[in-house]
């Protein structure tokens, strides 16, 4: 496939002679970010954006490294954080960042948390970068050249039934009152090994990637939880769609993906539990025989 230099030619800002390609650069800024990250594990204190939507100053600090660095190395790309930045010039580079993913995680002293940054050309996502500086492992994935972990291809799992499958979600914490996740929590708990919540979606899409889990939703997620781990899934074999299998879009409420085996199954399930066929849950009562 054609590779998509950094542009720097084409814009004119370069100075550099060789085009070259993305994904170094953005590991080694993912991974620079990631051990920024970790000088502040443990030492945080926790502030609220929300009722319960933390954020720490490991948050603030990681952004404006990749933001000032993202800058300086590519001044007309625009970008997103999920921490408040933003530039919007009409380039037809455009970056998303999510500094920490996995926030709570991170403000509680659980290790599972990381870097992801993903960068689309023309409305493409042609990159995408995750790092957990906890395990030091670094996801990435080019458009047309597939995913790797560490530097070695990753692929998603065989696993054909969702019997035999173990999934993972996430849960919101803006508008959690009004989130209709735990219906499907117990629906595919009921019809696999299990469903994991461990509370970074970058990652959960990681692992997807790499057949640690074999399948994957959440609702209400944003563009720069997404942009990385979706493009890293769709490069290791996988498929991601809304809940009604049309097309992931980035602004979409609604991200289901698999090993693709699963898909069409999951798709069933879904629908089954949209339309209220779901199993019903024992009374607390009679189950602690009260
Ligand atoms: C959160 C994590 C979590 C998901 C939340 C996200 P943050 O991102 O990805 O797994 O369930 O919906 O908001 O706030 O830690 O970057
Ligand atoms: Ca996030
Ligand atoms: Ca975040």
């Amino acid at each position: 496939m054609r590779k998509i230099t950094d542009g720097a030619g084409a814009s004119g800002h370069s100075g550099m002679a060789q085009p070259k390609d993305f994904l170094h650069p953005m590991q080694e800024l993912a991974r620079e970010a990631g051990l920024l990250l970790m000088s502040y594990f443990g030492k945080v204190t926790i502030e609220y954006k929300g009722d319960v939507d933390l954020v720490t100053k490991a948050d603030r600090a990681s952004e404006q490294l990749i933001v000032d660095r993202i800058s300086k190395q590519w001044p007309d790309h625009d970008l997103i954080g999920e921490e408040g930045s933003r530039r919007e010039t009409g380039s037809d580079f455009r970056w998303y960042i999510d500094p920490l993913d996995g926030t709570t995680n991170f403000a509680h002293g659980f290790p599972v948390f990381c870097v992801s940054m993903a960068l689309e050309h023309k409305g493409e996502r042609i990159a995408g970068v995750i790092y957990d500086p906890t395990r030091d492992e670094m996801f990435a994935a080019e458009k047309g050249s597939g995913s790797l972990l560490n530097g070695r291809a990753i692929h998603v799992s065989q696993t054909a039934h969702l019997k035999e499958s173990l999934v993972a979600t996430g849960f919101p914490s803006h508008k959690r009152h009004k989130n209709p996740n735990i219906h499907f929590y117990h629906q595919i708990t009921l019809r696999s090994h299990g469903v994991r919540r461990a509370g970074s979606a970058a990652l959960d899409l990681c692992y997807l990637a790499c057949g640690r889990y074999d399948a994957y939703w959440e609702f209400n997620l944003n563009s720069w939880d997404t942009a990385a781990g979706v493009l890293l899934v769709e490069e290791a074999g996988g498929k991601v769609t809304n809940y009604s299998g049309g097309p992931f879009n980035i602004d979409s409420r609604e991200v289901l993906g698999s090993n693709t085996l699963l898909h069409a199954e999951l798709l069933k399930e879904f629908q089954a539990i949209i339309a209220g066929r779901v199993e019903g849950l024992p009374s607390v009562a009679e189950s602690l025989h009260l």
